[in-house]
């Protein structure tokens, strides 16, 4: 068994997640708990909602410093970072956004999330776009599939950095790089990567960004990140409401001058308490560290595979570098039918994965350790 990377000293799993206390919990590809740090913005929030004057101003510089970090873990400017409601709505900022033309073409999987799927779907209806939505074989892609699906009327790759039913890890730096040099827009979903595996938004050519904190980032749903490359926040038309412009504390003024950055896309107020717990866990993760929270996981999910391969399930997840991720998903030898029992049966054992598109599907987070894993494993059936 590979060692596991140390946690700092000064790291207690069972103080920051209690939940760990009553679950074995390996399901934060679906809603993970919150951190203790974003229990504590929530709380330290709604107490100052509730005691003090109004804060506003308070919180939005505290919002202004999320928007800060958020940037920093994905090698973003500050300009470059909007805060929506979820991963769907910054997928829908682009779709909507953007001016298609009949005969643009849409490159994407057809395994994707709907939220990957729909605003494609419509977009192709409305306009005459053509949408090619490309096959997993065995759980996997690779880059090459990708590019050889690009023509010269390619207006945009969509792709969800991990996907959910497979833990496949697309190679976004090499999709990216070609995206780019042929001028094809790269949109990027990631909910499942951010928090758990490196996303750098230049190193990887990407454009348009989203991702939700309630899996991976640890925080609670409804607050995300949607990162728009500086030099296309003009291209994307934005969903108009009164604070994407310049003088929106001025009410009684009309000057219809977009934000010069990506706050132009924030309509209205925002979910003051759902940011700042997001933030709470970034910073969380920077302290602990990402390099290290990606080590800790990758040694868990490969010692499940491997376990799980004794046992005689079939992994489907792939295990080539590169390709792994937070997710394992994988088939009971009893077959797809066998496995909302096994849910279920877990779950009466107080441990927590998920059933997705006939696959199983577990994923540990950096606090997770091998006695969680080997728990799992002696529970699933033979
Ligand atoms: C790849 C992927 N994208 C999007 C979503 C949904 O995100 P949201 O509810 O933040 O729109 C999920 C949720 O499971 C997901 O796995």
């Amino acid at each position: 068994m590979e060692a596991i990377a140390r946690l700092p000293d000064d790291f207690n799993p069972a103080d920051e997640f209690p939940i760990t206390r009553s679950w074995t919990f390996l399901n934060h590809a679906a809603v993970a708990p919150i951190s203790r740090s974003a229990h504590q913005a929530v709380v330290e929030f709604a107490d100052q909602a509730m005691h003090d004057a109004y804060l506003t101003g308070k919180w939005y510089t505290k919002i202004e410093e999320v928007r800060e970090s958020a940037a920093a873990l994905i090698g973003a400017k500050k300009s470059e970072i909007a805060f929506a409601k979820n991963t769907s709505e910054g997928i829908a900022f682009v779709a909507a956004g953007l001016e298609w033309q009949k005969g643009d073409e849409i490159v994407s999987t057809s395994v994707g999330y709907p939220s990957m799927v729909y605003p494609w779907m419509d977009v192709a209806q409305r306009f005459g776009v053509k949408h090619v939505e490309l096959n997993e074989s065995q759980g996997r892609f690779t880059a090459q599939q990708v590019l050889d699906a690009l023509t010269p009327r390619t207006r945009m790759v969509a792709l969800s950095h991990v996907e959910f039913a497979s833990g496949f890890r697309h190679d976004l730096a090499q999709i990216g790089r070609h995206c780019r040099d042929r001028g094809i827009l790269f949109c990027v979903d990631a909910i499942q990567s951010i928090g758990v595996v490196p996303v750098n938004v230049v190193e990887m050519n990407i454009d348009f960004l989203s991702a939700d904190g309630h899996k991976w980032l640890l925080a609670p749903e409804g607050a995300a990140i949607f990162y728009c490359r500086e030099e296309l926040t003009s291209l994307l038309r934005p969903e108009m409401g009164w604070m994407n412009v310049i003088n929106a504390n001025d009410f009684g003024k009309r000057d219809f001058t977009l934000k010069p950055d990506a706050r132009r896309f924030e309509c209205g107020s925002h979910n003051v308490p759902g940011v700042l717990a997001l933030g709470a866990s970034i910073r969380l993760l920077q302290r602990i560290s990402l390099p290290l929270v990606h080590q800790r996981v990758s040694t868990l999910t490969g010692y499940l595979r491997q376990r799980l391969a004794e046992k005689k399930y079939r992994v489907i997840s792939s295990a080539q570098q590169g390709e792994t991720s937070g997710i394992v998903a994988f088939e009971s030898p009893h077959g797809p039918q066998a496995h909302a029992s096994i849910v279920h049966e877990l779950e009466r054992q107080r441990i927590i994965i998920a059933e997705r598109v006939g696959r199983l599907r577990a994923s540990p987070h950096f606090y997770n350790n091998f006695a969680d894993i080997d728990r799992l494993i002696d529970v699933l059936p033979s």
